[in-house]
């Protein structure tokens, strides 16, 4: 029985966890909503999992920092990487994303809409005689990376290379012991973005690297550093959450036949079905690490100073208190208000983008692959260990 696996010791990256977390969310929910866990090297850990006190927590700067307090396991080579939007508190934060965001409004991601549009169907042109695929590999898993290669403005005989460097970045993202062994390909990184980042001081183009170099508020531009930070926080936050939105939307969609058949009939039924699905299987399963600034007290338990704060996003998204049968598929629910992209001053960057790429993708596949349909049964899909993310190992599927 899965409620064993409740006790300090509760594992949020295992398999079991994964399989078995609604299960358990719904019982913190209603016996324990400040779950203290001991990490494997001791530290301890505190798992928020109702949707008033996740959506508090995710925007509580007073009580909860974001500052990375250990950086000793990466390398000096790299570190400025690491210093990104997610990893910064105000004002350094405020400064950061007043620059960047600018060049992520909806009316600039919208003018994308084309480019990804052809993106997708190229995908799926390469696998539609195949009557086969593993949706995350030859779909999910290309489509995100192409599209924010193309926003950068790179050559597409180059794709490939951040293809490649962008596995080794997000690996080394969920794992800080893994930043050792991925460390070439962050230093390549690094280096052809700093070359990218000459050349476009030079001339610029019409693209988010020139975008950054010339941004500015009130006459302050980022340095090359915090550039090369954001282009890689992008890969970072940016890539597999996609990947997981295509993943689990389709998951949820081939699950409940009936919704299925109305997002075919109609992938626009109002309000918006991206919305449900991003509700559902949320792609972000527990926000970023989170620290306590100092001692304070929750549900009358005390949290210490630098505890590690677990924000469950995906438990939150399933609380009955907030959402009308919150275990059912509904893609015409009105009162939908998700904390799939996080609330207060980290609420996602890429959420208009996210949204776009995974209403075409799900769209495009649906329409041009009508008869597609899972290859094994749902009970053995295995979701990714991780603690961050909730997406699928593989997901065969034949058409
Ligand atoms: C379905 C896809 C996505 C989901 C579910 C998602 C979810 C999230 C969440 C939950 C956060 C807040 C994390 C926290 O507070 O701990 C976040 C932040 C962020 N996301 Fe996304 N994201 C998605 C796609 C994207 C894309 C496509 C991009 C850009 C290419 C992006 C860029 C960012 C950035 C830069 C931040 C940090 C913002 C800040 O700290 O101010 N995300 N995202």
């Amino acid at each position: 029985m899965s409620m064993t696996l409740l006790n300090e010791n509760l594992d949020l990256s295992s398999p079991s966890f994964k399989k078995n977390a609604h299960e358990i969310y719904k019982h913190l929910r209603r016996h324990d909503p400040m779950h203290k866990i001991t990490m494997q090297n001791g530290q301890i850990g505190w798992l928020i999992t109702r949707y008033d006190d996740v959506a508090q927590a995710l925007k509580d700067d007073l009580r909860i920092t974001k500052d990375r307090r250990d950086q000793s396991t990466i390398p000096p080579t790299v570190k400025h990487l690491f210093d990104h939007l997610l990893a910064t508190d105000p004002p350094d934060h405020t400064r950061l994303r007043s620059i960047v965001s600018k060049a992520f409004s909806p009316k600039i991601i919208e003018s994308l809409h084309s480019q990804i549009q052809q993106i997708t169907e190229e995908l799926i042109d390469r696998i539609e005689s195949k009557g086969a695929m593993d949706v995350i590999d030859d779909f999910a898993f290309p489509l995100p990376i192409a599209v924010l290669s193309r926003m950068l403005g790179i050559p597409e005989e180059e794709h490939y290379l951040i293809r490649e460097w962008s596995n080794a970045i997000i690996a080394a993202a969920s794992d800080n012991q893994k930043i050792k062994e991925a460390l070439p390909s962050i230093e390549a990184f690094a280096e052809y973005i700093e070359t990218l980042i000459i050349q476009r001081r030079e001339k610029p183009a019409d693209d988010l690297i020139s975008h950054f170099v010339y941004a500015h508020d009130n006459g302050e531009y980022l340095t090359a550093q915090e550039v090369s930070s954001m282009i890689f926080l992008l890969i970072i936050a940016g890539h597999e959450t996609t990947v997981n939105l295509i993943g689990n939307g389709l998951l949820a969609l081939l699950e409940n036949p009936d919704q299925l058949e109305l997002f075919k009939k109609n992938p626009h039924v109002a309000p918006s079905p991206i919305e449900e699905l991003l509700r559902y299987y949320s792609p972000v399963e527990i926000g970023t690490v989170r620290w306590a600034k100092h001692d304070f007290t929750w549900y009358e338990k005390t949290i210490h100073q630098d505890d590690l704060i677990f924000v469950s996003i995906s438990s939150a998204n399933r609380d009955p208190e907030q959402f009308e049968q919150p275990d059912r598929l509904d893609l015409t629910r009105t009162k939908n208000k998700h904390v799939a992209f996080g609330n207060g001053i980290h609420y996602c960057l890429g959420a208009p983008l996210a949204r776009l790429e995974g209403k075409i993708a799900l769209t495009a596949l649906l329409r041009r692959l009508p008869n597609l349909s899972s290859a094994i049964d749902f009970e053995e899909l295995t979701w990714r260990p991780g603690i961050l993310m909730r997406g699928l190992v593989r997901f065969p599927v034949s058409f």
